[in-house]
């Protein structure tokens, strides 16, 4: 498949893209950049990108949308797909698939549910499934990289290792939620060991069009940039589904409402989205609500699909 890059003004989407980035610029209050990872508080809120990927791979942008942003709780999204590619249904004996209703970096439901998270998508949830790539690749984080370097064409992917060193020096809470798992024998490798390679994982950077590149297989019902398949059809859309019901927390029904996509955010200020069949969205600006999703992103992602009517509903 021919990655290609497009701005031209006469593309289908180039004009819905230049007129959100208007009416964002516009916009008042933009949220605060995540502050509990030093090295992404630093992050101007005022910075917006976005992208959107066709299934053919060519792809249109707006603003900083080639910009690297710490790609953070998106990457939840490809580990999930490369476990089910992987190993099929046992990962669901480890995780639920319910909405949670709570905080992202919640352990409250925890001891109530013997260990076993809601979801793939709070931070309990992708611990376990890091825990399993690890376990069938040897290598979660280097798997999920090769991975995204593929789908979006970008050999230069990378982590941060600042990005991951200031996570890892305040990771209490995923440390915590990672021991409480393991005491339940729900985590098969030593927590250090998934800890360094979740941080490595939530710290690579890609930009808006990597990402929504990087996406496209949900769009394709399971199918990889390059033609072969990754999940079936039916996977891809259990895993478009989880991310409608769970991918922005417990804001997952006022995005649903507002957005009518399955969309997946991350604390770095980057939101990804899939119109199954159609095309894929990535939108960056860190600065987050109360719930950790972008201000501008969801705001940008619901101008989209209310302009041009694509949506799942
Ligand atoms: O686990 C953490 O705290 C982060 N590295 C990722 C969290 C995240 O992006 C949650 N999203 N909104």
């Amino acid at each position: 498949m021919v990655i290609m890059a497009v701005s031209s003004s006469s593309s289908t989407f180039q004009p819905v893209l230049d007129r959100i980035a208007a009416e964002i610029e516009n916009m008042p209050a933009r949220g605060r950049p995540a502050d509990y990872i030093p090295a992404l508080a630093a992050c101007d809120p005022r910075r917006f990108g976005m992208a959107v990927a066709e299934l053919d791979g060519t792809v249109y942008g707006v603003g900083d949308w080639r910009q690297p942003l710490s790609t953070q709780s998106l990457t939840k999204v490809f580990t999930l797909a490369l476990v089910l590619a992987g190993g099929g249904d046992a990962l669901w004996e480890r995780v639920g698939r319910e909405p949670s209703g709570n905080p992202f970096n919640s352990l409250v439901q925890l001891e109530y549910e013997n260990g076993i998270p809601r979801n793939p998508f709070i931070n309990a949830g992708a611990l376990v499934v890091t825990d399993r790539l690890h376990t069938q690749t040897g290598d979660a984080a280097g798997t999920l990289l090769d991975f995204l370097r593929a789908e979006s064409g970008n050999a230069q992917l990378a982590s941060n290792k600042d990005v991951a060193a200031s996570e890892a020096a305040h990771g209490d809470r995923n440390a915590a939620l990672g021991h409480f798992m393991a005491s339940y024998g729900n985590i098969g490798n030593p927590v250090p060991t998934l800890l360094d390679q979740y941080f490595r994982q939530c710290s690579i950077e890609a930009s808006c069009a990597d990402l929504a590149l990087a996406t496209g297989f949900l769009a394709r019902h399971g199918i990889r940039a390059d033609g072969t398949r990754l999940l079936t059809s039916s996977q891809a859309k259990q895993v478009n589904a989880v991310m409608l019901t769970c991918g922005t927390y417990d804001a997952a029904g006022e995005f649903a409402y507002r957005v009518g996509l399955p969309g997946k955010s991350g604390v770095g200020g980057g939101i990804i989205a899939v119109v199954p069949g159609h095309c894929t969205l990535c939108v960056w600006s860190p600065g987050l609500d109360e719930r950790g999703n972008s201000v501008a992103g969801v705001a940008a992602l619901e101008r989209f699909t209310t302009l041009t009517g694509l949506s799942v509903f």
